[in-house]
């Protein structure tokens, strides 16, 4: 019976996969994982056995991007926001976070996986900083897809940063202010030299962007799903990638120019 059901659900989950063009991929995904407390709290257990629960779904995420053609996977795993929380969830998160690196480096390898972070990684635990500068460090000559961690990360944090580094710049006489563009910008922001991303996921039926990548999502497809992340699999995010297959993104533009520029 159970060898049934696995059977009908690889052929749904190759039949969900049939539906992607390979030639239309997002080359960037960023995903806000939502919902782990809340998965936890339904089954009457503690909110951090939801973020235990939560790295299988990172694993099958990062395993379907990667077999997709994905080249930049961004996971939102702890905001700047978060330290707010309580400090024994807040200790066992950076613990978890410590011990999943630990665990994803061989697979990182395996798969030839670079793995990247942002965020304000100075105000990381010296030995959940350290762990993971030594993940980025063997992985850095990988070049599969790159796997980016969000981690103490905010975006205001980040911008502001930037305008910091750029203002810095002008005062010393290395760039004129008039000639300060999108580009500058971007090449300020943690996310320098990386793609922008073109689908944002955020699970556990929440629809808000909570100060994660606010310059870069400026044209960013939205994929809301109720699914708690916990519960996320490979066919949720194809599902999120058929759903961005069949928007028509047109940057400002009226259908029928893009339908003009088509031929
Ligand atoms: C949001 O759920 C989730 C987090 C703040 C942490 C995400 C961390 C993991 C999945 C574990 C390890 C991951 C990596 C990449 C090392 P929530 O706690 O805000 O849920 P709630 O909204 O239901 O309270």
């Amino acid at each position: 019976m159970a060898e049934t059901t696995k059977k009908t659900d690889d052929a749904s989950l190759a039949e969900l996969k049939a539906r992607i063009d390979h030639n239309r991929l997002p080359k960037h995904v960023a995903v806000i994982m939502d919902g782990n407390g809340r998965w936890a709290q339904s089954q009457g257990q503690p909110r951090v056995y939801g973020h235990r629960n939560g790295v299988k779904a990172v694993d099958q995420t990062t395993e379907a991007a990667t077999e997709l053609g994905i080249e930049y996977l961004t996971l939102y795993a702890f905001s700047t926001e978060n330290w707010g929380r309580p400090k024994s969830e807040v200790d066992a998160l950076m613990e978890l976070l410590v011990e999943t690196i630990k665990l994803e480096v061989p697979k990182l390898q395996k798969n030839n996986i670079r793995l990247q972070a942002i965020g304000n990684l100075l105000r990381l635990p010296k030995h959940s900083r350290e762990t993971l500068q030594q993940a980025i460090k063997e992985t850095a000559g990988n070049d599969r897809m790159t796997l980016v961690l969000a981690l103490n990360y905010s975006a205001k944090w980040e911008i502001i940063e930037a305008v910091r580094a750029i203002a810095n710049n002008a005062r010393e006489g290395h760039i004129d202010p008039a000639q300060i563009d999108e580009s500058t910008f971007t090449d300020a922001l943690s996310t320098k030299g990386m793609p922008d991303p073109e689908l944002l996921i955020r699970t556990s039926g929440e629809a808000r962007i909570s100060n994660f990548l606010l310059w870069q999502l400026a044209y960013a497809e939205l994929h809301f799903t109720p699914t708690f992340w916990p519960d996320f699999r490979k066919a949720h995010f194809y599902q999120a990638i058929i759903d961005f297959q069949d928007r028509e993104r047109r940057f400002g533009k009226t259908s029928e120019q893009l339908q003009k520029d088509d031929k």
